[in-house]
């Protein structure tokens, strides 16, 4: 019998800024899937924060965009922003971006990333979740995880995994619908990397293993941007992974986040900062940041959860966290400057394009140069 997971989060308000839910927020989105999980058909859930997001983890047989599940995650949402209005939070109510609820949460502000799969006798799988930052967020991570054997001995140890995995790659600038591509690892690696090097335009949506085409990864692929049309907040992306034997291990799965990578996101979402790997329920603080991500692993079985551990929790990334720290200190000290700030398209706030279109009218132009000084001018 196959299990879905839908893994779905939204930022409904926050204490102190957008820093961190209220316990009280956090507590009435829970009640609520709580009281609603057997009418809804929830087999189990699990709840997660990071920095101001809200994620729910649930299990059922529905498949995947099911309108049950969504529906019930949409109205957990809606009681947690009534909640957080009440409580007078900052951004109360911020992802959730449609009046009229279409039966989907995909397009309508929350993120989320669902996989359904035949349960192995052992289940073990990973959930992301980061704050502060986009979906590209994990192109790197995940190039290195499943197709990087200077990372993944088990690509070259493991004969299954040697068959490689098959990456399925968004454009996440077209509007007009999904666009699409598949492409192989090993044979298709360099056309991966020319993508993923893109993290506002190429976002990997999902990974295969090509030993026997089982899923391995899902990531939320909302950009917030595309929906709103204006600033709402960076999209803040999650990703479901599952683990071991003809995937890769936890420890090659989460090893990638030890570079910090320096990822788009952070202050007023318009800032180039490390990704630094945090304890779950770690809010955010440096200049709203730095963008941070965690990660919990579980195992599943008939679609019952266990409890989760907490992978960045190890006193390994004691060490990764201070260099990130060193990381978001050097670059926040070039302020606006160049590297420091998203490219002009990626811009969250409107403040540098209006500044340039008044600006505009006031260049002037003239010969140029190399012609004036022919002239002698
Ligand atoms: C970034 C983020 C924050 C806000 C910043 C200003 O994703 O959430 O950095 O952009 O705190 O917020 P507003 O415009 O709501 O005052
Ligand atoms: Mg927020
Ligand atoms: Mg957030």
């Amino acid at each position: 019998m196959q299990t879905t997971l839908s893994f779905i989060k939204a930022d409904v308000g926050s204490i102190g800024g957008h820093v961190a839910p209220s316990e009280h927020l956090f507590q009435t989105v829970r009640n609520y899937v709580a009281e609603s999980r057997d009418a809804a058909g929830l087999i189990d859930f699990q709840m997660l924060t990071t920095g101001d997001d809200i994620g729910i983890l649930m299990t059922h047989r529905h498949g995947i965009g099911h309108p049950t599940i969504h529906r019930l995650a949409w109205d957990a949402f809606h009681a947690g922003a009534d909640a957080a209005k009440a409580q007078g939070l900052y951004g109360a109510g911020q992802d959730l971006l449609v009046d009229a609820f279409s039966g989907n949460v995909r397009g309508a502000g929350p993120g989320v990333a669902e996989m359904e799969f035949e349960e192995r006798p052992n289940e073990p799988f990973l959930v992301f979740m980061a704050d502060k930052t986009e979906p590209g967020a994990f192109n790197l991570p995940l190039y290195r995880a499943f197709a990087d054997p200077m990372n993944t001995a088990g690509l070259l140890l493991s004969s299954e995994m040697s068959k490689g995995f098959r990456f399925r790659i968004m454009d996440v600038s077209y509007t007009q619908g999904d666009r699409v591509i598949e492409l192989n690892a090993p044979e298709n690696l360099y056309e991966i990397a020319a993508l993923l090097r893109d993290n506002d335009r190429f976002v990997v949506e999902a990974i295969f293993s090509r030993a026997d085409g089982d899923q391995a990864v899902a990531v939320s692929t909302t950009r917030l941007h595309n929906i709103a049309g204006k600033y709402t907040g960076k999209d803040d992306p999650v990703y479901i992974c599952r683990v071991q034997k003809n995937f890769p291990a936890t420890g090659e799965i989460i090893a990638p986040y030890a570079e910090a990578p320096f990822v788009n996101g952070w202050m007023r979402g318009s800032h180039v900062g490390p990704l630094m790997p945090v304890k779950s329920g770690c809010s955010i603080s440096y200049f709203d940041g730095p963008p941070v991500i965690t990660a919990l692993g579980f195992c599943v079985h008939n679609g019952r959860l266990t409890e989760p551990v907490d992978l960045f929790a190890h006193p390994y990334w004691d060490s990764v966290r201070m260099r990130a720290a060193n990381k978001a200190t050097e670059m926040r000290r070039q302020g606006f400057s160049g590297a420091a700030m998203v490219s002009y398209g990626e811009l969250e706030y409107g403040g540098i394009v209006k500044i340039l279109e008044k600006l505009d009218e006031r260049f002037v132009v003239r010969e140029a140069s190399h012609a004036l000084a022919a002239t002698g001018g």
